[in-house]
């Protein structure tokens, strides 16, 4: 069944929020905190290892309230069942999004075109386990039967960011594999991964779910390439191996039918490093932590279908966008990890949001009238402090800001993480309470600088404060709460879209630039095709064909 088509901004609880908006607009989160002893307590959920505060938002309980209304009026729920159901959500692709079918368990039963994908979901992840297992123990011997040393992942976008934050993200956890990954078609990319690599003991994985992805093919064939000046074409099959949507092309490609590990239409390619995309991942981490990663995230699905809204984080968590976004008009969100793990996050999370939600057709194939996806950015605690925080306390812009912390670190160095800790604590209380001009102006009393000095000085050294925050803070990084918090993300990705009345899970978007690059390439290889450009475009092509 169809999504429901529903303007938000026609709804009477969108009508409420308007109008409570204005009540609380002005008012500063100090004074929030001050009017109610229960509200740190009242905007926290606690689940799991998870504890986000939420408390730190420009929001009553009230606002909380209204935004749930919103969400029931436009029939969330109804909605989420049907994203778990496997219906046809992405209707202008005609497929279902079954990102969560790839961590359910084996009894589950998820059906598409009358038939229970699960059994094959589990064919999958057992292929991805004999063959992790066979690669890590050394038991897959390449061409010339040396054991695989380095592991390249070769995709790009869903096939190469999921899978590469993920392993990085995790290394703490990694085994002996070296792993790299090539994604750009700049033909430096490659040559500098495979410059210090033995074709003899490394093993390439191509990653692509159509497999006609320029960039993809053109690494694989040039690797391949290097890879004969070296080795015969009978080595091949033990050094490459593919996941694809697409076996015929992979098989084209010279890749046997065993070396392929398939993947489904109704994975898209942001949300698929659950399913065989993955295989970089088991690889690097081992078979058993990717299926702890997995595990997180049917944990997450789980508390996403079943908790209350007013309890569910990824829902909570969508709506506070949708307050900021809509109401406060502002336009990006920040996403600040204090570990240097997750120092990838938020760039992978820009293909699952941006691309997602990035979109200004309703689900009418209307223009919406108001405002969708947010511009999504990050780095990780305290890096981040020293390079851009100036602009969240002091600048003009609104940017709620997600600060994901772990009470844990992986060596066990309390000095370091108290110190780390110290930061991301004080940080959202600094952004929340500013100082005002009497702190400030405390702060001078006593000191040698003259009354008129002090003066001029006070409006630079005020920070307003007011800033939205909201605290995620997490047990200890593992396998299993990194899927948490993926999963999580992934389904605040789903609620907005829902919110917004957009479909989130095509990217059309990405397709003009890629149709005319190739018909640019057309004329930067051969001087006879040429074609009708604008005036610029031109001078530009003409002054690299020269000069190139
Ligand atoms: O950039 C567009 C896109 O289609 C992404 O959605 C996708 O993750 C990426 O290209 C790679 O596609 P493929 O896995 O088919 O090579």
């Amino acid at each position: 069944m169809a999504l429901k088509a529903t303007n938000p901004t026609t709804t009477n609880a969108w009508k409420k929020l308007q109008a409570h908006f204005e009540t609380i607009k002005s008012q500063h989160l100090k004074d929030l905190f001050s009017a109610d002893a229960e509200r740190a307590n009242d905007l926290t959920v606690k689940w799991e290892d998870f504890y986000a505060d939420f408390s730190k938002n420009r929001i009553t309980t009230e606002t909380l309230d209204l935004l749930v209304n919103l969400a029931d009026e436009l029939e969330l729920k109804d909605a989420i069942s049907k994203y778990f159901d496997g219906d046809v959500i992405n209707a202008t692709e005609g497929r279902a999004v079954l990102h969560t079918a790839l961590r359910a368990p084996k009894d589950a039963e998820v059906f598409v075109d009358g038939e229970n994908v699960i059994p094959e979901v589990h064919q999958v992840k057992n292929k991805i386990k004999d063959f992790t297992n066979l690669v890590v123990n050394g038991d897959h011997k390449g061409h010339t039967g040396k054991a695989i040393t380095d592991v390249v992942n070769i995709g790009i976008g869903g096939s190469d960011l999921g899978p590469a934050m993920v392993v990085d993200s995790l290394q703490f956890y990694k085994n002996q594999l070296t792993t790299h990954f090539v994604s750009n078609v700049d033909g430096d990319h490659h040559k500098e991964i495979i410059k210090n690599l033995d074709p003899e003991t490394t093993l390439f994985v191509i990653v692509s779910k159509t497999f006609t992805t320029q960039e993809t093919l053109s690494n694989a064939n040039s690797i391949r390439a290097w890879f004969l000046e070296s080795l015969p074409k009978e080595a091949v099959s033990k050094h490459f191996v593919a996941v694809s949507t697409n076996i015929e092309s992979v098989k084209n490609f010279g890749i046997a039918e065993a070396n392929i590990f398939p993947m489904k239409d109704w994975v898209g390619g942001r949300f698929s490093l659950w399913s065989a995309v993955g295989l970089s991942i088991s690889l690097a981490l081992g078979y058993e932590h990717f299926e702890s990663l997995l595990e997180g995230a049917h944990k997450m699905d789980e508390h996403f279908k079943t908790a209350d809204f007013k309890e569910n984080i990824p829902v909570i968590s969508a709506l506070l966008t949708v307050w900021y976004n809509n109401f406060f008009q502002s336009e990006s969100e920040a996403i600040i990890p204090y570990t240097q793990y997750l120092n990838q996050f938020a760039t992978y999370l820009q293909q699952g949001i941006m691309e997602s939600n990035g979109k200004s057709v309703d689900r009418d194939g209307n223009r919406v009238n108001y405002q969708t996806g947010t511009l999504i950015w990050g780095e990780p605690g305290t890096n981040s402090q020293h390079a851009f925080f100036q602009l969240i306390h002091q600048g003009t812009k609104l940017i709620p800001t997600d600060f994901i912390g772990y009470v844990e670190s992986l060596y066990g160095n309390k000095d370091h993480h108290n110190k780390l800790m110290s930061n991301y604590f004080a940080q959202t209380e600094a952004l929340m309470n500013g100082k005002t001009e009497a702190e400030v102006l405390a702060e001078f009393k006593g000191g040698a600088m003259s009354e008129e000095v002090i003066s001029k000085l006070v409006p630079f050294k005020v920070f307003e404060g007011n800033k939205p925050t909201t605290s995620l803070l997490i047990q200890k990084l593992t396998p299993e709460s990194l899927g948490k918090l993926i999963a999580m993300y992934e389904h605040k990705i789903f609620v907005q879209g829902i919110i917004w009345n957009i479909y989130s899970y095509d990217q059309f978007g990405v397709e003009l630039g890629k149709q005319l690059a190739k018909s640019i390439l057309a004329e930067l290889q051969d001087e006879k095709t040429k074609q009708h450009h604008d005036a610029s475009t031109s001078n530009l092509l003409d002054f690299y064909k020269v000069n190139c």
